[in-house]
């Protein structure tokens, strides 16, 4: 039990008539500890054996209904009351229980709601199994309740997603008795529990499951097993929900808790859990305690090109005021139009009442004056990315701008500690650097920049939170944190295409190691012609003797853009990539030029020499302080370059794998390719003191 724990009572029990109010408190999100769970079953022990009591309600103190289950248990033996025996004995009473959710009624949380007799959501509150997330089933009945509560093939699409279900969606689907104002949840739910009292009781377990069609749920599970990319988690509550189609609900709820027994022990969860971890280890930054972000309402964005207009679409989504400034009329429009698709999406998951996104969307100004800005509290340059144009851009901004305002270059390699200083107001500048598409990307790099102002950071990290980002504060360097890494693993890439290997090859082994698209396809997906215009502006600077593939510009000379120009690394048909014998002779002629004799290279090897590459630069990374922790880098190759989430990152995974292994595949890497891939001192450090990246604590000396 922590101190908290043993110095408040952590679910509470009050009479009012004959409802027994049970209320948790168990700040900050009322996560069920097994002291949670053990006082909440001694409650529901009183509320059957009062007989004063005719009705239950469930509530929550604090700024959610319960969370789920306490991760940080996970690791520890497990203790009983279990919260499945918890959810039966709800749902078994005899006297009606309601929920009344406000907040994020997630996981065991979501449990307790579904073996509820009524459920209660206050306007704004949401519901999810988001256990997958974490490598885990729901192991409380989850995957055998809501399919009896809902059409079967959507609780399968919201277990094996995780989504959120937001309440008037909820209310939508029948899993929602009423959704009412947070000032009028309790006495609503307490109404309910007592007219139940009369209506008979719905048992989710007693009703049938609701498969109205098992064609289009066969159709979700094959769907979600696809998208599952190696993640067990997935592939097991599709097994779980479909079990219930044929079983009873108690063979069912044994299948499922033997499933999420066999996950909780397994190493895919701990490393997600790692990951959960890590997201919020990403936002505290050391220099910031105490430091208040600035007020920010209005949002300024310069350029309404993908970037620009998916940050002022995203920004709208988030209810900022927003302004966008173009010299391209056209420009402007295609930036609206897509600004009101990316409020149209947020209406359609339930996020957003259409009223409110039409009335957003009116909000927004789009204009070719860039005075307009003047009253923006927080300007995000999106423009195209060459120095000299940003150098003026923010200098023109600085001026304009209020004193008080932010000024963000969203750039994915520049400079911008000189950036910052040119323009005349350093303390006011940090760089964004979002991922395309901007409004889906979770991944934010938080450029904080030699001058930049501690009060500016922390407002940057406000904003990217509030757009739903996962920021990571990064230090200037070239390609920051990701770029600069993922440009060793595509280098070793193209090395590894010179050696034998042909583009397909690669990325199916990286797909296959759960990247969601090999180096390759994401090539073709960004367009080549961008990586190819800053190869050129380098050329003059790369290292002489450095081991350069030249295949990548060749495609670029024949107009092989990648996918928008239907050729790339690959031919495009319909929209689906096809290995091109173009490519395949190119790859060949080049090995030729070399003097190189091509020989296979095998799926374990492309695996082992892409991470050791990664590895290997990500400590450098980590040694210059560019990333101020291992996890950073984790949670920023997972929700920025389409790292297997399960793995837990590539500096978790590394620890797995052992790093004398990853120091010996760099040695041997720095062997055949030279310049560039010079062991790192940290990882050389780390094995002789027989240490991992999770002791990089211990060698932060003072
Ligand atoms: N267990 C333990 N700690 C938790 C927790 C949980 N389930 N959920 C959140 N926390 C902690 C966070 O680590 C954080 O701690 P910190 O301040 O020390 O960093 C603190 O609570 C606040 O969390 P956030 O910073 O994430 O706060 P937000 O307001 O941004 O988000 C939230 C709140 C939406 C609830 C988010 O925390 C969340 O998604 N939590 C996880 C929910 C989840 O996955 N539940 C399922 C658990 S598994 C389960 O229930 C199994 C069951 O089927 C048997």
């Amino acid at each position: 039990m922590t101190a908290a724990e043993e110095r408040e009572p952590l679910v509470r029990l009050e009479r009012d008539g004959a409802i027994a109010l049970v209320t948790i408190d168990h700040p900050p999100v009322n996560a069920l500890s097994h002291a949670v769970r053990s006082a909440l079953a001694s409650m529901l022990q009183e509320v059957q054996a009062n007989g004063g009591f005719a009705a239950a309600v469930i509530a929550c103190a604090g700024r959610t209904f319960v969370a789920g289950a306490d991760i940080r248990e996970f690791d520890q033996p497990l203790r009983t009351p279990h919260l499945s025996e918890i959810c039966d004995a709800i749902e078994a009473s005899a006297k009606p229980i309601v929920v009344a959710v406000h907040g994020t009624a997630l996981g065991g949380g979501c449990e307790i709601a579904l073996a509820a007799h009524g459920r209660v959501l206050a306007e704004g509150a949401v519901l999810g199994l988001p256990e997958v997330k974490l490598g885990l089933i729901p192991g409380a009945g989850g995957t055998q309740r809501l399919p009896r509560l809902i059409e079967a093939h959507l609780a399968l699409d919201l277990i094996t997603s995780g989504r959120h279900l937001p309440a008037v969606r909820a209310r939508e689907l029948g899993l929602a008795d009423d959704v009412v104002s947070a000032a009028d949840l309790l006495n609503k739910a307490k109404a309910l529990a007592l007219a139940l009292r009369s209506r008979g009781l719905r048992r989710a377990s007693a009703s049938p499951v609701t498969v109205s069609d098992r064609g289009g749920f066969a159709a979700s599970a094959a769907k979600a097993a696809a998208r599952a990319r190696g993640q067990m988690s997935i592939a097991a509550a599709v097994e779980a929900i479909a079990g219930t189609l044929d079983a009873s609900f108690e063979d069912g709820l044994r299948r499922e808790r033997e499933l999420f027994l066999q996950l909780r022990g397994s190493d895919q969860s701990k490393a997600l859990r790692h990951l959960f971890f890590a997201e919020r280890d990403a936002g505290r930054v050391e220099g910031l305690r105490g430091v208040a972000p600035r007020a920010v309402s209005t949002v300024g964005v310069v350029g309404a090109g993908t970037m620009g207009a998916g940050i002022a679409g995203a920004c709208l989504a988030a209810k900022f005021q927003v302004r966008i400034v173009d010299l391209d009329t056209s420009a402007l429009g295609r930036g609206r139009e897509r600004a009101r698709r990316i409020l149209e999406r947020e209406t359609a998951s339930g996020r957003l009442p259409p009223e409110e996104a039409a009335a957003l969307l009116s909000t927004l100004v789009a204009t070719n004056d860039m005075t307009a800005l003047s009253k923006a509290d927080f300007v995000i340059e999106a423009v195209f990315e060459d120095y000299d144009l940003k150098a003026g851009l923010l200098a023109r901004l600085a001026k304009i701008a209020k004193p008080s305002a932010v000024l963000a270059t969203n750039t994915s390699y520049l400079d911008v500690n000189g950036l910052a200083a040119a323009c005349g107001r350093p303390r006011d500048v940090i760089g964004l650097h979002f991922f395309a598409p901007p409004e889906t990307m979770k991944l934010a790099e938080l450029v904080r920049a030699r001058d930049s102002a501690p009060d500016a950071v922390a407002t940057g990290l406000q904003l990217a939170r509030r757009l739903g980002k996962i920021p990571v504060v990064v230090e200037v360097c070239d390609g920051f944190l990701g770029n600069r890494i993922f440009a060793m693993y595509r280098r070793e890439m193209e090395y590894a295409l010179e050696d034998g290997a042909l583009p397909e090859e690669i990325d199916a082994a990286m797909e296959a190691h759960g990247f969601a698209m090999g180096p390759f396809a994401v090539a073709d997906l960004s367009g080549l012609d961008i990586a190819w215009a800053r190869r050129k502006r380098l050329a003059a600077t790369r290292a002489p003797g450095e081991r350069y593939v030249g295949v990548a510009d060749e495609l670029c000379e024949a107009g092989r853009f990648g996918r928008k120009a239907g050729a790339g690394w690959y031919a495009y048909r319909n929209g689906q990539r096809e290995p091109d014998p173009f490519v395949t002779a190119l790859v060949e002629k080049h090995s030729a030029s070399r003097g190189i004799v091509r020989r296979p290279v095998s799926m374990e090897e492309i695996q082992r020499r892409a991470r050791a590459a990664i590895v290997n630069e990500a400590a450098k990374v980590l040694a210059e302080g560019i990333a101020a922790r291992p996890s950073d880098i984790d949670v920023a190759f997972v929700h920025g370059y389409g790292y297997p989430s399960w793995r837990g990152g590539p500096l978790y995974e590394a620890d797995r794998v052992g790093l004398d292994r990853l120091l010996e595949d760099a040695e041997r890497l720095h062997a055949a390719n030279g310049i560039g891939f010079e062991p790192a001192g940290l990882l050389v450090e780390l094995v002789d003191e027989g240490l991992g990246f999770a002791d990089w604590p211990k060698l932060q000396r003072p």
